[in-house]
């Protein structure tokens, strides 16, 4: 079986989980949280970084950082992971959609400004699959009405935009290191930011707010977020490799590229001009022209021992939203369409030339 994704663990990670285990050095504490904290953060061209146990409590992190609560409006695409989603439930805050744009699947930034009202607190563009967003108009519809941009970069490790990397654009912005991240811990995740008060305020809200003068004393409700050493032990190794994982990553996209061009009815991942796309999944559309359904297509290359996965169900009218009293029967027609008829391709870094030309010989003969 070729798995959709798959880490690749090529580097220290043993070694240097075998030392926490040596030193005792397993917990919240220690050498390779700082290490990859701090590591991350450069990478990112960021001062801070607050390493987490996962990326959906790193997207919560953020906005109670920001203080997002009752009341507050929270803009992002409707196609995206529910993470983005939940963070803005947890803290009590609406989320609002805005569609996605037909070649990039990421938020439109056209049609964000419509949606922006008197009590949106953050905008939170998702660089969808290793794309970055059109971070100059998001900013520019952020800057004119003053709201804060939370970038969710869980899928974008490394991805630039006009040179400089996504993360690095909003107030705060998170990652994921779940085991299919370009970079990961197994599990993991980390707020990012340039902003000193920010950084202080998360780090004492991930540890449950403990007064840094008084320790069990609280003046706030606080969480418990924290990542084990062992965790930031594998993320330090993974993140010694990420230029080198980046560069297979968009290798094999290339060669997908090369392989399925010019395939009726089959739309491949884009790159706009002035980004690097980083491919954290190959993903491909269906269109009716191709002849046959997403599902059978599916179902026909697992037979030959290919895993797949749909794109993200839109999540504007998912019955989760209605419970919670925000459902919106606003029409998403892209994302509408994607969620119906995207799905991606095995995307690991460790894929291998052979693997992807199988892939992409029983995609033509399937047709
Ligand atoms: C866009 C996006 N945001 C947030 C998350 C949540 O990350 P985690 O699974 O580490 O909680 C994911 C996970 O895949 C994601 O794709």
């Amino acid at each position: 079986m070729i798995p959709v994704c798959e880490p690749m663990l090529a580097g220290n990670e043993k070694k240097y989980v075998l030392d926490c285990l040596k030193t005792n050095w397993i917990s919240s504490a220690g050498s390779y949280l700082k290490k990859f904290e701090e590591g991350f953060s450069r990478y990112c061209g960021l001062k801070h970084g607050i390493a987490v146990c996962n990326g959906t409590v790193a997207l919560h992190l953020a906005y109670a950082a920001l203080n997002i609560g009752p009341g507050d409006e929270v803009i992002m695409p409707t196609l995206t992971i529910a993470s983005t989603v939940f963070a803005a439930l947890y803290c009590g805050a609406k989320p609002v959609f805005v569609d996605v744009e037909p070649d990039t699947w990421n938020m439109d930034p056209i049609q964000l400004e419509a949606k922006i009202t008197k009590k949106t607190k953050a905008i939170v563009p998702v660089h969808m699959y290793g794309h970055p967003c059109d971070m100059d108009a998001i900013l520019h519809v952020a800057r004119k009405h003053r709201v804060a941009v939370i970038e969710d970069a869980a899928q974008a490790h490394g991805a630039q935009y006009k040179g400089r990397m996504a993360g690095s654009f909003g107030k705060l912005s998170c990652f994921s290191f779940y085991s299919n991240k370009i970079v990961t811990c197994g599990e993991g995740g980390m707020v990012v930011t340039d902003d000193d008060h920010l950084a202080q305020k998360c780090r004492s809200l991930k540890n449950l707010a403990f007064l840094t003068e008084r320790r069990f004393f609280h003046r706030e409700i606080g969480f418990n977020y924290r990542m084990t050493n062992i965790q930031a032990a594998i993320g330090l190794a993974q993140l010694e490799q990420v230029e080198a994982m980046i560069v297979r990553r968009r290798r094999n996209a290339r060669l997908y590229h090369e392989l399925l061009s010019g395939i009726e009815g089959l739309t491949l991942p884009t790159q706009r001009k002035d980004v690097r796309n980083v491919y954290w999944m190959y993903g491909v559309v269906i269109e009716p022209s191709f002849g046959l359904q997403r599902e059978a297509l599916m179902k026909k290359l697992l037979s030959q021992g290919i895993e797949t996965r749909t794109f993200f169900i839109p999540m504007h009218n998912q019955p989760v939203l209605k419970k919670a009293g925000y459902m919106d029967r606003g029409k998403y027609p892209v994302s509408k369409r994607l969620g119906r008829c995207g799905f991606y391709l095995p995307s690991g870094s460790g894929l291998k030339k052979d693997q992807i030309t199988y892939i992409a010989r029983c995609l033509k003969a399937i047709r």
